[in-house]
């Protein structure tokens, strides 16, 4: 049996987990992220990563899941538009720190293939994935690899545009669908919803302590499944914009599965609902010929450590 250490680096928390063959996670551990200290990131995974080889010397490999864009041999953060990291040769640090193999990849990208060999897709030949959290993921697999792209930075699916002239992001960009449809879109719809309508956000509001800057991702899945008008609204705007991609993705890939992950999936049909219709609903010419099937991901919280996990062990 091969054991490897899988890595999940966000803008909140770095998690790591001793990982088998089978997808199984056999110890797990977490620290805060210091988003705003690369340095401090950098010795983050370091330590997670050491720690849990201290625990399993058997384990042969690391696999780091991050939040940020990657140049194509794998080695260098070059970019994120949620944390301070630029150009930071991440991969060789940690090999060096740490002493095992360690390969370098998008978190995004990492928990797609969780899905891919574990998960909802893994009985698909290709998929494509967006995960919904903080911010926007993607990733793509063909023919059963890993699309990385010309250049590493393929998938970058949160930064694809919705809105012409929108919303100001991260990467520099006016109007990209992270904007309009991540965790941090449905906070931003729901503080909006309840200033202008303090009545039908009476739930929402009551969660938190009436101040509408309060209003947390929680509070609205909370106030939502207790029929919150704005809270279920904000949910219908982010799963409105993650159907429009939905749709453009299969019009692009034409995949046997397209997959909704991240953290905000939790709220299930809150998101999955609004995100169905108006997938089909762009979607013309359905009818005429199959499209791809929309589902929720399944490995859940995991996908990170799992997928980082596996393809240390292919690498
Ligand atoms: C970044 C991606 C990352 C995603 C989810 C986006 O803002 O551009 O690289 O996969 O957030 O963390
Ligand atoms: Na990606
Ligand atoms: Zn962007």
């Amino acid at each position: 049996m091969t054991l490897t250490i899988g890595v999940d680096v966000g803008g909140t928390k770095v998690a790591g987990g001793v990982v088998d063959e089978h997808g199984t996670v056999l110890a797990s551990n977490r620290r805060d992220t210091p988003a705003e200290d690369p340095a401090g990131t950098r010795d983050t995974i370091v330590e997670v990563a050491a720690e849990l080889a201290r625990e399993y010397p058997q384990a042969t490999a690391i696999g780091i899941g991050a939040a940020a864009w990657i140049d194509a041999p794998g080695a260098t953060v070059l970019f994120a538009p949620n944390l301070a990291w630029r150009d930071e040769p991440l991969r060789d640090y940690v090999t060096k720190a740490v002493g095992l193999p360690t390969v370098l990849e998008n978190d995004a990208n990492v928990a797609a293939w969780a899905e891919f060999r574990y998960g909802v897709a893994r009985h698909a030949d290709s998929m494509v994935m967006i995960t919904v959290g903080t911010g926007i993921g993607g990733g793509i697999v063909i023919n059963g690899k890993l699309w990385r792209g010309a250049n590493g930075i393929a998938a970058e699916l949160g930064h694809i545009q919705s809105v012409p002239d929108g919303h100001p992001c991260g990467c520099g960009r006016l109007g990209c669908l992270e904007q309009y449809a991540s965790g941090n879109a449905l906070v931003r719809f729901a503080r909006a919803g309840a200033r202008q309508e303090p009545e039908r956000a009476a739930q929402l509001l009551e969660l938190a302590g009436g101040d509408p800057l309060a209003i947390s991702g929680r509070q609205i899945t909370e106030a939502a499944r207790a029929g919150d008008g704005v809270a279920r609204d904000a949910f219908a705007q982010i799963g409105y914009w993650l159907g429009v991609a939905m749709a453009d993705l299969a019009q692009s890939f034409d995949p046997e599965i397209l997959v909704v992950g991240g953290g905000v999936v939790d709220a299930g049909d809150l998101l999955m609902g609004p995100t169905r219709t108006t997938y089909r609903d762009q979607l013309k010419q359905r009818g005429r010929f199959p499209v791809a099937d929309l589902a929720a991901a399944e490995t859940g919280n995991t996908a990170g450590v799992v997928g980082a996990a596996d393809l240390a062990r292919r690498a």
